[in-house]
C-alpha cells in the first residue's frame, strides 16, 4: 500500500473517495464539512439530519456524489469518532481503520481521510498505524474464499501540518501497524507450525530485518544456567524449549549510566495443561498462549525501526506444555536459576514457571526495569474481560507509567494489588513457594506474586494479557481474533523514558 500526506487540499486528493471525522451531535456548519456538503449537494446537512449517523465512534454513512472541478474523489464516507471533547490522538488510528475497512468491502482501491486532529506526525503516524492493522485477516491458510480486496493507497490529511512531520509520522505509523501484524501473526498460528524452534527462527529473521542482536539459548544453555523451572515445562514436549534474547542498543544513548529496560514474554506455543490436562472443550484457544512472547518480539521489532534513545532487551520464553511420560508430575519439586524451589502442584499454571526464569534471567541480564507480559490467567477473563489488561508490580511509578501510556493509546490497564499477605499464601509446604494459590481466590494476583519472587532488585510489572490478546468478535476497525494489545502502551513507555 502507498501512503502519502497531505497538508491542505483535503477534496483535491487523488483518490477515489475521501472519509472525515465526524463528531457526535455535530452539525454542518463547522467550516470544513460545509465545504463538503456543497460538495455533495448538501448530502451531509441531510444525512446529520436524519440521523443516519449520529457521530458515535464506529457509525458509518457513505455518500456519492459527481466530482467537479479538481475534485477527483466520487465518494465521502463519514466516519463517527465520538464526542468531540473525547476525542484523543487514539482516536485517530481507530477511525482511519474503521474508514479502511467499510471501504475495501465497498471495493475502493484509494481514499483519502482527514482526522480533524490538530497536530503533524503523531496524526499521520496514528492513522497509518490504524489503517496497517485494520487490514489484517485471519484467512492466511485459506485457500479459497480469502480476503480478495485491497487498498492500494492512502492519503491522510493534516490542515497546516509540516510536509517532512507527515512523511516520519508515516514512516512510523508503518513501523507500528506492520510491528502489530507481526505479532498478530504469530499469536493466529497453529501450533502445529509455531513450536518453540519455529518461533526462535522467526525471531531471528525478524532481528536481522530491523537491525536488533538475537540469541537463541537452547536447552543445554539452559540447563547450565540452571532453569530447572523453565525446562521443567517442556519435559512432556517433543519440541524443545528455546528462551530468545533480542538486544536493541541506540547508537547515542540518553538513558541514565545502567539503565536497561527489559521486555519478557510468555511464550507457551501450546498449553494443553500438562499432565494436570484441561478439558478438551475450547483447548484450541491455548494456541494463543504465546501472545506474551508474540508482543515482546512485535514491540522489539517497532523498536528497532523506530530506533530510540534507550536499551532494551527483550527475552521470550519459547515452551510448549505436553503431557507425556516425562512430563512434569503434580508435586514435582523444580529448582529455578535465582536458586528458589519450587513445588509444582499444578503443571497447568505453567506460564509463572517459565516466567519465573525469563525475568530472573532478564535482570542478570542487567534489567533495572523488567514488564513481563502472558496469558496467564483464566482469573483475569473473569475479573476484567477484554477491555483492560491486569497490571501488577512491586513499584507504583512504574505501574502509574504503563497506566498511563495506556490510556494515551487506547488501551486500558486495571491494577491489582500485590501484599505480602497474598505471597504468604504461595508458600509451599516443603520447598520454598509453590505454583498455585488457594483455590478460587485472587488467581490472578497468584500468578503475579509467583513471578515476583524471582525478580531481585529491578522495578517490575506483570501484565496479564490473556482477555485482552484475542478479540472473539469483529470491530468496525479489526479484524477478530489476536489483537497486538499492549505493544502501542509499551513503544509510549519506551518514547517517554528518552
Ligand atoms: N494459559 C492459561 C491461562 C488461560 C486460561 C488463558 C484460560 C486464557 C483462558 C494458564 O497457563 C493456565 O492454565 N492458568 C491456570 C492457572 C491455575 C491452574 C492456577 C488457570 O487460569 O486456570
Ligand atoms: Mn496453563
Ligand atoms: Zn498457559
Amino acid at each position: 500500500m502507498e501512503f502519502q500526506g497531505l497538508t491542505g487540499n483535503f477534496t483535491e486528493a487523488n483518490v477515489e473517495a475521501l472519509a472525515i471525522a465526524v463528531f457526535k451531535g455535530e452539525k454542518p456548519s463547522a467550516a470544513d464539512l460545509k465545504e463538503l456538503d456543497k460538495l455533495t449537494g448538501g448530502q451531509i446537512t441531510s444525512t446529520l439530519k436524519s440521523e443516519e449517523i449520529k457521530g458515535d465512534a464506529g457509525d458509518v454513512a457513505l455518500l456519492r456524489f459527481t466530482p467537479k472541478g479538481s475534485v477527483k474523489a466520487s465518494r465521502l464516507l463519514l466516519v463517527g469518532v465520538g464526542d468531540q471533547k473525547d476525542y484523543k490522538v487514539s482516536g485517530i488510528g481507530v477511525a482511519a481503520g474503521t474508514a479502511a475497512r467499510y471501504l475495501r468491502k465497498c471495493n475502493v482501491k484509494s481514499f483519502a481521510f482527514l482526522p480533524r486532529f490538530n497536530g503533524g506526525e503523531e496524526v499521520a503516524r496514528e492513522a497509518v498505524q490504524g489503517v496497517i492493522t485494520s487490514q489484517f485477516e485471519l484467512d492466511k491458510y485459506k485457500t479459497k474464499d480469502k480476503n480478495d480486496k485491497s487498498l492500494s493507497k492512502f492519503v491522510v490529511c493534516v490542515d497546516g501540518a509540516n510536509a517532512s512531520d507527515l512523511k516520519k509520522g508515516i514512516a512510523n505509523g508503518t513501523a507500528i501497524g506492520e510491528s502489530i501484524n507481526f505479532t498478530r501473526d504469530l499469536a493466529n498460528e497453529p501450533p502445529n507450525i509455531l513450536h518453540p524452534t519455529e518461533m526462535a527462527a522467526r525471531a531471528m529473521k525478524m532481528a536481522k530485518e530491523v537491525g536488533l542482536k538475537c540469541e537463541v539459548l537452547d536447552e543445554a544453555k539452559m540447563k547450565k544456567l540452571g532453569m530447572g523451572s523453565l525446562l521443567s515445562v517442556s519435559l512432556g514436549s517433543e519440541q524443545p524449549a528455546k528462551l530468545i534474547v533480542l538486544r536493541y542498543t541506540p547508537a547515542k544513548s540518553t538513558a541514565k549510566k545502567g539503565d536497561l529496560l527489559a521486555l519478557v514474554g510468555k511464550g507457551i506455543t501450546f498449553d494443553t495443561g500438562g499432565i494436570s490436562l484441561k478439558p478438551g472443550e475450547g483447548m484450541d484457544a491455548m494456541k494463543y498462549d504465546m501472545s506474551g512472547g508474540a508482543t515482546v518480539l512485535g514491540t522489539m521489532r517497532a523498536i528497532g525501526l523506530l530506533k530510540p534513545s534507550i536499551p532494551v532487551i527483550g527475552v521470550v520464553a519459547a515452551v510448549e506444555n505436553m503431557p507425556d511420560g516425562r512430563a512434569s508430575r503434580p508435586s514435582d519439586v523444580v529448582t529455578a536459576m535465582n536458586g528458589k524451589t519450587i513445588e509444582i502442584l499444578n503443571t497447568d499454571a505453567e506460564g509463572r514457571l517459565i516466567l519465573a526464569d525469563a525475568v530472573a534471567y532478564a535482570e542478570q541480564q542487567g534489567a533495572t526495569r523488567i514488564i513481563d507480559m502472558a496469558t496467564l490467567t483464566g482469573a483475569v477473563i473473569i475479573a476484567l474481560g477484554d477491555q483492560n489488561t491486569g497490571i501488577m508490580g512491586n513499584d507504583q511509578e512504574l505501574v502509574n507509567e504503563i497506566i498511563a501510556c495506556g490510556k494515551e493509546m487506547g488501551e486500558g490497564f486495571w491494577q491489582l494489588p500485590l501484599s505480602a499477605e497474598y505471597s504468604k499464601q504461595i508458600r509451599s509446604d516443603i520447598a520454598d513457594i509453590k505454583n498455585i494459590g488457594p483455590r478460587g481466590k485472587a488467581g490472578t494476583i497468584m500468578g503475579a506474586v509467583f513471578i515476583q519472587e524471582f525478580v531481585d532488585k529491578a522495578k517490575w510489572a506483570h501484565l496479564d494479557i490473556a482477555g485482552t490478546a484475542w478479540s472473539d468478535g469483529v470491530k468496525p476497525h479489526r479484524a477478530k481474533g489476536p489483537t497486538g494489545v499492549a505493544i502501542r502502551s509499551l513503544l509510549k513507555v519506551v518514547e517517554r523514558s528518552q
